[in-house]
Parts: structure tokens; sequence; C-alpha cells
């Protein structure tokens, strides 16, 4: 899929501010500073559209971005920052559950998980977290550029393997780098396959 035009809308603190759900929508989430939003741009091929950080939590609310006029990406805070209050991370965590179970046409959340570690409890607890909220996912394994690649792919191995302890289904994954553009055109393609599905017409 080419990437005709990518525009920033809005950034909600509520699931109740978010635009029409008329589209299709995929929301990347995962740890904070996993990157999520550096993802973000490279799929869009748009440096700055949405906004990076070295230092974690600096995405706060559900950022909505319109692609090809056709669909939606959204951005999330990440889970896991240990410096913010708990006050704090309980209110992201009640906003990203309602998100994620009330949001109607939301074709598949991305689960990025950093390539270069071994599993993290926190990873996998959130995969049973969407599993419980009936939400369908996919993995998209983060920074393979940091390693090698026989490192990154095992990584992204071992966490299939320790997921299939728990599942069993396995969904789809991407190895990605924002940085040197791995995975984009897959991700791409993934996307605009589920883009179909969004506008077809169920059959009786
Ligand atoms: P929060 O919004 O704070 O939860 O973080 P995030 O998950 O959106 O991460 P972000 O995209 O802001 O990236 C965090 C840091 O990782 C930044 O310094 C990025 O430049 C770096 N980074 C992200 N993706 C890659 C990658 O594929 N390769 C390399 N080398 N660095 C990356
Ligand atoms: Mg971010």
């Amino acid at each position: 899929m080419e990437i005709k035009s990518a525009k920033y809308l809005i950034s909600s603190p509520k699931v109740e501010g978010c635009p029409k759900p008329d589209k299709p929508e995929y929301a990347f989430i995962g740890r904070s500073n996993v990157g999520k939003s550096s993802l973000i741009n490279m799929l869009t091929n748009h440096a700055k559209l949405a906004k990076t950080s070295g230092s974690p939590g600096k995405t706060q609310m559900i950022n909505h971005f319109m692609i090809n006029d056709t669909f939606y990406i959204v951005d999330l805070p990440g889970y896991g920052y240990a410096k913010v209050s708990q006050t704090q991370r309980g209110q992201w965590q009640k906003m990203i559950e309602n998100y994620l179970k009330q949001r109607e046409n939301l074709m598949t959340t991305f689960v990025l998980i950093d390539s270069r570690h071994e599993p993290q409890a926190i990873d996998l607890q959130f995969l049973r977290n969407l599993g419980e909220w009936h939400v369908p996912f996919n993995i998209i394994f983060t920074k393979a550029d940091k390693s090698t690649q026989k490192e990154a792919h095992r990584n992204a191995r071992v966490f299939i393997e320790a997921m299939k302890k728990e599942w069993e289904f396995i969904p789809r994954s991407f190895i990605t780098s924002a940085v040197k553009f791995t995975g984009r055109k897959e991700i791409l393609g993934y996307i605009e396959e589920l883009n179909k599905d969004f506008f077809t017409e169920p059959t009786q």
C-alpha cells in the first residue's frame, strides 16, 4: 500500500472523544519507550507525525491519525512506566482498557515487543488482558537494528514459544526497525487486507 496522506486528527483523554468509528482503525500499544510513535512515523513515512522521545511516558492520550482518508492509526500511551504516579497509571490503564473494549471499528491492536529482550512478564500479562477482553491483536517486534538479525529473530521466536504455553492460536507477527524501515511493506500489506474486510458488507 502506498501512503498518500497522513494527518494528525485529535488527542482524546477518553474513548468518548474519539472520531466517529466510521473507518477501520489500528491501535499501537506496548511498554513505554518500546517504539510505538517511531513505528507509526516509519509506516506513514512522516518523520514528525507522532511525537517520539528518548524518555518514557511521552504519549499520554488516545491520538488519532487519518491515513489516505481511508483508515485511522492510533498512538496510545505505553504501559509499565514506573515514574508516573500510581493515580495517573491507574487512569491510563482504565483509559486504554475502555478504548480497546469499546472501539467497535478496531480491526486489530498491534502489540509492540522490544526484540532485544527475553519475554517480559508485563507483556505476557497485557496479552492475557487482551484475551480476557476479546480484543484482536498482532505482535510487532521493534528495534531489530539494535541487535544482530540472528538475535532479534531468536528473541522473537522465544517470545512466541512463551505465548504457545498459554495460547492455542498464535497471531501473525512482524519484526521491525523504525530506523531501517524493516517490516514496513509487510505491515502495510496486512492493514490493506484488513481494510477490505471493513468495507465488505457481511453476506447473509
Ligand atoms: P512512549 O510514548 O513514551 O510510551 O514511547 P514510544 O513507545 O512511543 O517510543 P518512541 O517511539 O518515542 O521511541 C522511544 C525511543 O526509542 C526513541 O529514542 C526512539 O528514537 C527509539 N527507537 C524507536 N524505534 C526504534 C528503532 O526501530 N530503532 C532504534 N535504533 N531506535 C528506536
Ligand atoms: Mg509514544
